[in-house]
């Protein structure tokens, strides 16, 4: 197995700082961002928290492309998802829940919990579901529509677009789960008519975990605010409430410290641009798809629907994910994901979200290729890289 290079152990400086974080969320995180979060934690309630709340909220505006209000929760993505059901569904209430992946069933999980009756639109893990089969099964009865954007579990990207086309036209509501999806994708929130979108701090955007976004266009509004019991700690009619106080603020204590790596986070983007951010997206998935192909290795989602933000791989036959994974963490410095649910130790996952770069790419193709060579696939050292390079240089 040759020499170990790092011998890391948990906690220790190659563990902790030299390590390259290549997990779909949450992100290798910009020293710009952890430096903003060492301010001075101050009263959540002043204006001056007050201001910085509000200029965070008009920077996520311009990201999800949206006029609709947006509540920050103290949460993770999770969080905003149940935020987004527990507002909005009553016992009994029909919901259309679309399941391609982990992500789908945790959603379909929440619905279950707040007793929706549940209308499956389901499709192969590592397939979009089809916006044919939303539009079949949706009545006028029906409350929402359920989707998960970036389906992270799979890599695989639905038809937000497309479903909320079709949803549009009626009084349903379209939730979309966005949280690993949005600013690694083009998703334009009113255009779409997506009325609860939600994201989380971790992912695309490159702030630390702990907070979800949750947009609530008028529609959406009117349903809320109807439905009580609505949840207290996730009541987004209240958190509506206290952000139109003066000073504006949040019901409950919110991380402060968060609040200031994101607002970090957003300037980072605005100054790449949003579109060159998703661009850069754009590039990068597909520079690590011909990477991995040019190994000889196989991909495990349609490539026709690939996320931008993660790129699932299956393991060749013999293969221990455990193993492997330890491998390119203390061998190699690169931590990918594994599989979740029944893809646990059928693939891993590459995720390259944030603000990833080639080099990030570069150095992962690479770490790919050593240890799969340790475990006696035998590829071609820099076969992968070449191809990636090649995407690179256009
Ligand atoms: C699509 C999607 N939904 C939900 C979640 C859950 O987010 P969290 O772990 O922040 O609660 C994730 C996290 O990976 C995700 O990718």
């Amino acid at each position: 197995m040759g020499h170990q290079f790092y011998p890391t152990k948990v906690g220790d400086y190659m563990t902790l700082e030299k390590t390259l974080l290549m997990i779909p969320g949450p992100v290798n995180v910009s020293p710009r961002v952890l430096r903003a979060m060492a301010k001075p934690v101050i009263n959540h309630r002043s204006p001056e928290f007050g201001k910085r709340t509000l200029e965070i909220n008009e920077m996520l505006k311009k990201v999800f492309k949206t006029n609709n209000d947006i509540i920050i929760l103290t949460s993770s993505g999770t969080g905003g998802v149940e935020a987004a059901l527990a507002n909005t569904i009553k016992a009994g209430d029909k919901v259309l829940v679309c399941v391609n992946g982990a992500f789908g069933e945790r959603a379909r999980n929440i619905a279950e919990v707040y007793n929706a009756d549940i209308i499956d639109v389901n499709a192969d893990w590592g397939k979009a579901i089809s916006s044919k089969d939303v539009k079949e099964k949706l009545t006028q009865d029906t409350k929402a529509v359920v989707m998960v954007y970036n389906e992270t579990s799979t890599g695989v990207q639905n038809p937000i677009g497309e479903v909320g086309e079709i949803v549009k036209q009626t009084n349903t509501l379209f939730i979309v789960d966005a949280i690993s999806g949005l600013g690694g994708h083009y998703v334009g929130v009113d255009e779409f008519g997506i009325d609860i979108c939600v994201v989380g701090s971790q992912k695309c955007l490159a702030a630390p975990p702990g907070l979800a976004f949750v947009s609530i266009s008028s529609k959406a509004w009117k349903v809320i605010e109807l439905n009580k019991p609505r949840s207290l700690y996730f009541d987004l009619v209240r958190a509506k409430s206290f952000l139109q106080k003066d000073p504006p603020q949040t019901p409950f204590t919110p991380a402060v410290s968060t609040f200031y790596g994101l607002h970090e986070a957003l300037k980072i983007v605005e100054e790449e641009g949003l579109e060159n951010w998703i661009k850069r997206h754009e590039i990068i998935a597909k520079a690590t798809r011909e990477g991995i192909k040019a190994m000889g290795l196989e991909l495990f989602a349609d490539e026709k629907v690939a996320s931008n933000t993660v790129t699932p791989i299956k393991y060749p036959a013999g293969i221990n994910d455990k193993e492997f994974r330890k491998t390119m963490r203390t061998k190699y410095l690169v931590e990918v994901a594994g599989g979740q649910k029944q893809l646990s130790g059928k693939i891993f996952r590459i995720g390259h979200l944030g603000t990833v770069t080639s080099s990030d790419i570069i150095s992962t193709l690479s770490a790919v290729e050593m240890a799969m060579n340790d475990f006696g696939i035998k590829i071609e050292p820099g076969v992968g890289l070449s191809a990636a390079q090649r995407v690179f240089r256009g």
